[in-house]
Order: structure tokens, then C-alpha cells, then sequence
């Protein structure tokens, strides 16, 4: 057990998928494991940016609560809760804020990829562009600098929010005299597998080549089916370095059973009998967890209650801070 404190959100847009499962999930529940202070949250109020329909904001974070619960986040020794529910966040956000160079917030990339995009279509640079997401980066360093996390899990496109989310730290503790916030620090494994999609690249919602987490077993293996191959024939060796049900199978496997899946390619095993073998080994990955998973998204009680407790237990420190930092910048009572 270490005492680093870990925080990672987890952002509310679609419908879990394999890739976010090895990518993320998984290793985040590892984490929990070793860490007695794990804090996930759902980054509900980030999750605004992107959507505005309602009810797909809604359900998006219903199905990822039910997912994390499935897969046995240990919701009694993990903190888990919706950014949403602490109030003190936006708060602390606008503390933030007025400490931010509005420079750094202009190198932000995920607001330059957007105005690069209207510049290069010709478009004003302005044009769809939110102050969420242009702020996008400070409220990220508040769900961070809340509880003064040591140890913040990302992928490596977050690696940027969170050195703002050190630099906006540093800023404040300078200009208000004391060390409020502790320097987060992030941890991006690059031995954290990234999966191909269907049609082998990289699996992601905005390529539309995802195989969802919790498909129904018949569809689970008919959307392996689509995975995309070569054309060789069965009898004819194939390279498993050059095989995207290879590089999926490796991030489900035992290192045995990724050799003897290897030596099935070498010795010229048949695509659909390859991908027969992949739909086995993730379908028992996964079948108990999703069984969880429907019985969790009939019962939203249980996953509300989780929830409210998780934002309870997570805004005891909130309310710490946000009282000392109230108290720092002026904001006091008067007797
Ligand atoms: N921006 C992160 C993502 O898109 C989600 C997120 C929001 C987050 N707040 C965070 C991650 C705080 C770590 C810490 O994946």
C-alpha cells in the first residue's frame, strides 16, 4: 500500500469500449488496489463540452458508473462519485481562474486543435468554440488541486492539463504566500495497451470502429468477426506481429497463452478460428462483469446511492479547501 493519493476522471461521452476497458479501466482498478486513497470521479460537468443533448449526458454516465461498479471498483475503499456533486469544485474552479494566464489556456492543444481546424477550413477562428472548452484545462486542475492528489492516471493527450494543473498550483500558492496545493504529477503508462478497432485503427468513438464493453455475448462475437484481416488461408502461416486480433488477444491474455496463440498463427491457424479463440478468451473476461453490468443499469438505486455516498465522503476535504482558500483570497466572514 502506498500513501501517494491517486485521482483520475473519467470522462462521460459514449459507450465504454474494449479499448477504454485494457486502456484505462482496467489499470485504474489495479491502481486502486495498492493505493489507500483513490479518488474516481466522473467528469460529468467536462462532459457538457461535448454534449448537449441531455438525455445521452445522462445515460452516458449511468452506464459508466454501472461499468466501473461491474468490473468491482471497490466503491467502499475507492472514493467514486460525478464531479457534479461537489459543489465546491466550480467554486474552486473560479479561484482558479483568476489566477490562470489566459496565454497558457491559448496553448491548451485540445482548443488549438479547434481553432486550427476552422483556420484551416477558412472559418472564423472563433467559430464553435465554448468558453468550457477554452476553460476546459482549469477545471480540470480543480478536480485535481481539490484534494491535493499526488498521482493523477491519464492517457497521454492529458498529459498537457495536467502540467497547466501544476502550473496554475505553483501560481497560486506564489501569490497567496503558502503551499495550498502539493505539485501533482501525472502517470502515463506506455506499457498500457492501446487496442486496434474493427478496422485496425486505433480504437475510438470518433472512428466509429469500437467493439462496445458489454455487447451481448451473439453480438460480442459478431462484431469480432468483423475485425479486419488479410486474406490468407487457413494452412498458410501468418505473422501475429502483423495481426490486429494478435495485438487485442495479447491485452486479454496470460503470456502462455499469448505464446501458444502465436504459435497458431505461425502454424497457419485459420482467420475464423482465430477469432473464434479471441471471442473465447475476452467473453470469459468479461461474462461475470457484464451480467453485473445489466443487473447494475435495471437497478439505478443501487448506482445512485454508491454515487451519493462516494460525493459525501469526497467533500469533506472539498469543503477544507475551498473554506482555506476562501480564506486566503479574501473571502471571509467579517466577524
Ligand atoms: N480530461 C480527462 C479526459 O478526457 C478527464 C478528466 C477530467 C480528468 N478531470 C480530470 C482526468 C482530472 C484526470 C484528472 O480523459
Amino acid at each position: 500500500m502506498t500513501q501517494k493519493k491517486v485521482l483520475t476522471g473519467i470522462s462521460t461521452t459514449g459507450t465504454p469500449h474494449l479499448g477504454n476497458y485494457a486502456g484505462a479501466i482496467r489499470p485504474a482498478i489495479e491502481l486502486s488496489k495498492t493505493h489507500d486513497q483513490a479518488f474516481f470521479f466522473l467528469a460529468d460537468l467536462h462532459s457538457l463540452i461535448k454534449c448537449q443533448d441531455p438525455e445521452l449526458v445522462n445515460r452516458s454516465r449511468l452506464e459508466i458508473a454501472a461499468t466501473w461498479m461491474a468490473l468491482g471498483l471497490d466503491t467502499d475503499k475507492a472514493v467514486f462519485y460525478r464531479q457534479s456533486d461537489i459543489e465546491e469544485i466550480p467554486q474552486i474552479t473560479w479561484l482558479l481562474n483568476c489566477v490562470t494566464a489566459k496565454g497558457t489556456m491559448n496553448r491548451a492543444h485540445a482548443y488549438k486543435a479547434a481553432v486550427d481546424e476552422n483556420n484551416a477550413a477558412g472559418n472564423d477562428p472563433d467559430k464553435g468554440i465554448t468558453m468550457g472548452l477554452f476553460s476546459y484545462p482549469v477545471l480540470m486542475a480543480a478536480d485535481i488541486l481539490t484534494f491535493n492528489a499526488d498521482l493523477v492516471p491519464v492517457g497521454s493527450d492529458q498529459r498537457q492539463h495536467v502540467e497547466i494543473a501544476r502550473e496554475i498550483a505553483q501560481r497560486f500558492n506564489h501569490i497567496y504566500g503558502q503551499e495550498f496545493f502539493v505539485m501533482p504529477q501525472e502517470v502515463i503508462d506506455d506499457e498500457t495497451a492501446i487496442l486496434p478497432g474493427l478496422d485496425g485503427r486505433k480504437m475510438s468513438k470518433s472512428y466509429n470502429n469500437t467493439i462496445p464493453l458489454f455487447l451481448p455475448e451473439k453480438q460480442l462475437q459478431k462484431s469480432i468477426n468483423r475485425i479486419v484481416t488479410n486474406s490468407l488461408e487457413p494452412g498458410v502461416p501468418k505473422d501475429p506481429d502483423d495481426a490486429h486480433l494478435f495485438e487485442i488477444y495479447k491485452a486479454f491474455a496470460t503470456e502462455a497463452q499469448t505464446a501458444e496463440y502465436r504459435q497458431a498463427f505461425l502454424d497457419g491457424i485459420g482467420w475464423g478460428e482465430a477469432k473464434k479463440m479471441l471471442f473465447n478468451l475476452i467473453n470469459d473476461e468479461l461474462k461475470d462483469a457484464r451480467e453485473k453490468y445489466y443487473a447494475l443499469m435495471e437497478n439505478p438505486k443501487q448506482i445512485e446511492e454508491t454515487l451519493q455516498q462516494g460525493a459525501e465522503k469526497a467533500r469533506i476535504p472539498a469543503r477544507e479547501m475551498l473554506r482555506k482558500l476562501k480564506d486566503a483570497v479574501g473571502l471571509r466572514n467579517f466577524i
